[in-house]
């Protein structure tokens, strides 16, 4: 087993570092971070994005950012943590990886001791930090989410993503330890979908994973953004669905996934 995959939650760095990870790719992750930042900036709290989706970063496509200056500047100590922090069009910070990092698709002990440092010293200046990482069980995504405190796990309800999502919290609940895994349901199609899917994921999980505890993982069910062709919209016109349609199903969901974070995840951090 290599070394990523021994860390445990007990490293996170902080309570107020949530992962948002999924195990199948292209399910919303980085739509979710940019517009939860937004969401979680509009009820006053000082949001962090940072881009730990290393090798293959596209925050800054979403949110139409052309950043001078990297996470790879500051790993590389050609600049300062303060000098690679830009503003976002939401009032957030965002701390991008810049693309094609090729070099971190690989991790090596340094750049985990240089992302571990970089994180802890923005962790003064912000409430909460979300990072955004990429999908499945690599390395680079695996110690990416044991800095979290918490993690939320983006799935749809095809049938894929599900396997995908499940493979992905077994690892969590075995090699991390997790005890319990927060569940956004994007791409919805009735009410009720997330809940349902949560609660037949935790069946599953019941029966065939089990921690060394012998407790088994807890998933918690933390809501649905619905299908909404408003969400293609804006990512292709590279805005938040907040400013390009705020009162889209989609943008509203995100509204209350903010306030349900708020009340309840960031309230114990
Ligand atoms: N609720 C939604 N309704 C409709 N389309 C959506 C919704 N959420 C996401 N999408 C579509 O899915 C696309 C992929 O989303 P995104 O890039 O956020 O996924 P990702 O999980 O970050 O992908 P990757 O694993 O490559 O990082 C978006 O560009 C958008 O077109
Ligand atoms: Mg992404």
């Amino acid at each position: 087993m290599s070394e990523a995959l021994k860390t445990t939650p007990a490293e996170a760095v902080s309570a107020k570092v949530l992962a948002i990870t999924s195990g199948k790719g292209g399910v919303g992750k980085t739509f979710v971070a940019a517009n939860l930042a937004a969401a979680l900036t509009r009820r006053g709290q000082r949001v962090l994005v940072l881009d730990a989706d290393l090798g293959l970063a596209n925050l800054d496509v979403v949110l139409n950012l052309h950043p001078k200056v990297t996470l790879h500047d500051v790993f590389t100590g050609k600049a300062t943590v303060d000098e690679a922090i830009v503003k976002a069009p939401g009032g957030f910070s965002v701390l991008l990886a810049g693309s094609g990092m090729v070099e971190y698709s690989r991790l090596t002990p340094e750049v985990r001791d240089e992302f571990v440092r970089v994180l802890r010293s923005l962790l003064p200046r912000f409430d909460v930090v979300l990072l955004d990482t990429g999908a499945g069980i690599s390395d680079v995504v695996l110690f990416a989410v044991s800095l979290a405190g918490e993690v939320l796990l983006v799935a749809t309800p095809e049938p894929t993503s599900l396997t995908d999502a499940y493979a992905a919290i077994k690892v969590l609940s075995m090699q991390q330890k997790r005890r319990q895994v927060r569940m956004i349901i994007n791409q919805t199609v009735r009410p009720g979908d997330g809940r349902a899917i949560t609660g037949q994921l935790q069946q599953v999980l019941d029966r065939f994973v089990s921690t060394d505890t012998g407790r088994p993982v807890r998933l918690i069910h933390l809501g649905d953004i619905p299908a909404d062709p408003s969400v293609r919209d804006a990512v292709m016109r590279r805005q938040l669905l907040s400013i390009n349609n705020p009162n889209s199903a989609a943008a509203l969901a995100i509204a209350q996934l903010a306030n349900k974070i708020d009340e309840t995840v960031l309230i114990k951090s």
